[in-house]
């Protein structure tokens, strides 16, 4: 059959083990899209910074903008991360036919609809598993899954970095900045540790699980959001007098009927399910009318468990494409109010 060619945008800690699966796992991705999946490009801001991979020859370029509007070129994955140049060039993919898969919230949750409207305009596939919980499967089930139900709150622990640090000063008695760099060792916090510690990263997260739990549009603005610079070492420790523990959590909610989002660090009780989420794992915990309570856990972080969520992904826009059919259209909505932040 004829080969399916991906472009992978940016190669950092989890492109570089998007690129390392596509090669390992070549043959396995062919018999389940049914056609060879062939990497074709990878773009890059240098060419000789230091990575995790080793990229086949000629396959490294700086010219991102002709690599994704190539002719040649199937799906583009966008893992650079950010605002510009992701969306620019996820824009000129869509617009120059191509499927896209990105692991990008914060872009997703600042101008998810402007991407949405570009893939419905062209026909083209746009997923974003890898963008929420990293590994975990919870954007499918919101969208697909648990579509016939009523989704009525979500909880959820969306940011690896944060829980890692609240969890080592939780069991390890840990000051916030060695717990913090510990996370940055191990590759789970963001380039700018910032958009962790202060919940932006969550906020974002927080944004695309409640527009999908609840089937409307909600951005990074209508969020409310509060940090975890701000927990002491006393306030976990009254935690655990309380037999509770601090979380940061995104609290997504519907209330009459609107949309209510929030961030901000919570004592939960030690029974709770979410409580039992240590180091940089993820859960979330969702509450539907019919299904009742569902639990989604798994690692939220990190090169690999990440590029697995895309590498989903990939397989199912190879698979449309080959039929040649779109999946699930993000352009279903309800035009749901989204109360102000804080209101809730
Ligand atoms: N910095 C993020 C985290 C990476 O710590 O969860 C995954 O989005």
């Amino acid at each position: 059959d004829k080969p399916l060619k991906v472009a992978v945008l940016g190669c950092g800690s989890v492109g570089s083990q998007v690129v390392r699966l596509l090669g390992e796992q070549a043959d396995d991705l062919a018999a389940r899209v049914g056609a060879p999946v062939e990497l074709v490009g990878v773009g890059v801001r240098r060419l000789d910074a230091p990575r995790d991979v080793e990229v086949p020859d000629g396959l490294l370029t700086t010219d991102a903008t002709a690599l994704v509007t190539r002719d040649d070129v199937d799906l583009v994955i966008e893992v650079i991360g950010g605002i510009e140049p992701a969306r620019s060039l996820i824009l000129a993919a869509l617009e120059s036919g191509k499927s896209v898969v990105t692991a990008n919230k914060a872009l997703l949750a600042e101008d998810g609809p402007t991407l949405f409207e570009a893939a419905e305009k062209a026909g083209r596939d746009l997923y974003y598993e890898a963008a929420v919980a990293g590994a975990i499967p919870i954007l499918r089930p919101l969208r697909e899954s648990l579509a016939g139900d009523k989704v009525t709150r979500v909880l959820g622990i969306v940011n690896g970095t944060t829980n890692f640090i609240l969890d080592k000063m939780d069991t390890a008695g840990s000051g916030f900045a060695e717990a913090l760099e510990e996370a940055q060792e191990l590759g789970y916090a963001e380039a700018d540790p910032t958009a962790d510690v202060e919940g932006f990263d969550a906020a974002a997260k927080a944004a695309i699980l409640a527009s999908l739990a609840f089937h409307s549009r909600v951005t990074a603005a209508d969020v409310y959001r509060e940090g975890i610079t701000e927990v002491t070492a006393a306030d976990v420790q009254s935690a655990v007098e309380m037999n509770s523990v601090v979380k940061l959590l995104a609290i997504c909610e519907l209330k009459d009927d609107a949309v209510a989002v929030r961030v901000h660090p919570a004592m939960i009780p030690r029974s709770h399910p979410l409580a039992s989420v240590r180091e940089a794992y993820n859960a979330v915990f969702v509450e539907s009318e019919a299904a009742g309570q569902l639990m989604f856990y798994g690692p939220g972080a990190g090169g690999a468990p990440t590029a697995s969520a895309v590498l989903g992904d990939l397989v199912t826009v190879a698979r449309n494409r080959l039929a040649d059919t779109r999946g699930a259209g993000e352009s279903a909505y309800a035009d749901r109010a989204v109360l102000p932040m804080g209101e809730t």
